[in-house]
């Protein structure tokens, strides 16, 4: 079955074509970084503008990729929601006129579960190239981290009696009660002017500062455990800048990224002290033992067998590290999709309503954008 996933739920449009859930043909994305970059976020108005732009040509180019024409395609996936609503109703209306036009079915997937499938995806990929990769086990921790989401889910896999196919089950354990944790690194990117998206030259520059050099002390949840928060963290930071050379030497970067076109991580490195090195190093390490930590705590008291790592934060160096090295002392799998896999993309969309196809699932013409959308059930 060749599916066509479409994917527009924040800053990236993107479209796949994926064979039976686990072959990816084409997976194509435009990025937004350039129009939001500027901003030190994304400015959702300008995003549902790009994705107008882009939302065609971008599913063209997935097909012309797959070698397909659109009506090859068996059936059309794409992102109801979370996401922002005018984004989302880009992808969602040229995703439910395709299926109508060339009257294929049409389901509707949560961003969230394309996350996780994105792990799923990458394994399969992975052990059909015949690399050494052990199959995912379930039941399963989730860790989706990214830009808008840091959640934990209980995943598990059934078989159904009416189909035969699998059918997966989310439960919430936990999610962040303020900022996600990529949102953390953009901001703190913004605001010691290191540029966006704020991932990606945190990651860099980290390696060139101490982590032990600025103490934040651990992040301490009131209520459910497996919870998060970022936002104090990032306050933290502020306090440490504001007033102090850190916030001149931020300033001075501002103006000169403003007569720049583009920087490498390495003529942003040149233009930072040791201090904000060190300063960067250490949030960078207080996010990512947050993660690991929790996560791994679930892990323990929910006796599940295997971690699935996904979203944007996913490509986080020190992240896969931490969770590589811990996990094998604990005997615990732990998956990630590589990196193309772990942001925003619609091979994921693809591949997890594949399954929902399989299963029989099909959205009606009452299938709308929804910006708040729940995956699974919440679990105390
Ligand atoms: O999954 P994604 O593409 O979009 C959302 O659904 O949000 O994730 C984007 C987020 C951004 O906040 C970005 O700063 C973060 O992922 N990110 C990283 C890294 N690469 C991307 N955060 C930490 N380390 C990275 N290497
Ligand atoms: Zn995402």
């Amino acid at each position: 079955m060749l599916v066509l996933g479409i994917e527009s739920s924040c800053d990236e449009t993107a479209a796949a074509v994926v064979a039976d859930g686990e072959r990816i043909l084409s997976s194509v994305v435009a990025s937004q970084v350039l129009t939001h970059e500027r901003y030190g976020g994304v400015v959702p108005e300008l995003a549902s503008r790009e994705h107008l732009k882009k939302i065609v040509p971008v599913v063209d180019e997935a097909c012309r990729e797959a070698g397909v024409s659109l009506t090859d395609v068996d059936a059309v996936a794409v992102t109801e929601g979370p996401g922002l609503i005018g984004s989302l109703l880009v992808g969602l209306v040229y995703g439910k006129a395709l299926a109508i036009a060339l009257s294929k079915p049409l389901v509707g997937v949560n961003h969230l579960e394309g996350h996780i499938h994105a792990v799923l995806l990458e394994n399969k990929t992975a052990r059909r190239a015949g690399k050494p990769v052990e199959e995912a086990r379930f039941p399963a921790l989730a860790l989706v981290v990214s830009g808008g989401h840091t959640c934990l889910f209980r995943v598990e896999i059934r078989v159904s009696a009416d189909s035969g196919s699998p059918v997966f089950s989310y439960a919430l354990l936990g999610q962040t009660r303020d900022d996600a944790a990529g949102e953390g690194f953009d901001k703190v990117a913004k605001l010691l002017a290191l540029g966006y998206p704020g991932g990606p030259i945190i990651d860099r520059l980290a390696r060139f500062g101490n982590p032990d050099a600025v103490e934040f002390g651990r992040i301490r949840m009131k209520g459910n455990p497996l919870d998060f928060s970022f936002s104090g963290l990032k306050t933290a930071v502020l306090y440490r800048v504001r007033g102090t050379s850190l916030a001149s030497e931020a300033e001075e970067r501002r103006a000169w990224r403003k007569t720049v076109a583009r920087a490498t991580a390495d003529e942003i490195r040149a233009h930072c002290s040791q201090a904000t090195l060190d300063i960067v190093a250490s949030f960078q390490r207080a996010v990512i033992t947050d993660l690991v930590e929790r996560t791994l705590a679930a892990a323990a008291t929910l006796g599940v067998q295997s971690i699935f790592v996904s979203g944007g934060v996913a490509c986080n160096s020190l992240l896969r590290e931490r969770f590589a090295e811990l996990a094998s002392v604990r005997g615990l799998q732990v998956l990630f999709p590589s990196p193309a896999l772990s942001t925003d993309n619609a091979a994921m969309i693809a591949a997890a309503g594949y399954y929902k196809l399989a299963a029989g699932e099909r959205a009606d013409s009452a299938l709308t954008a929804r910006a708040a959308f729940p995956l699974g059930t919440e679990k105390s």
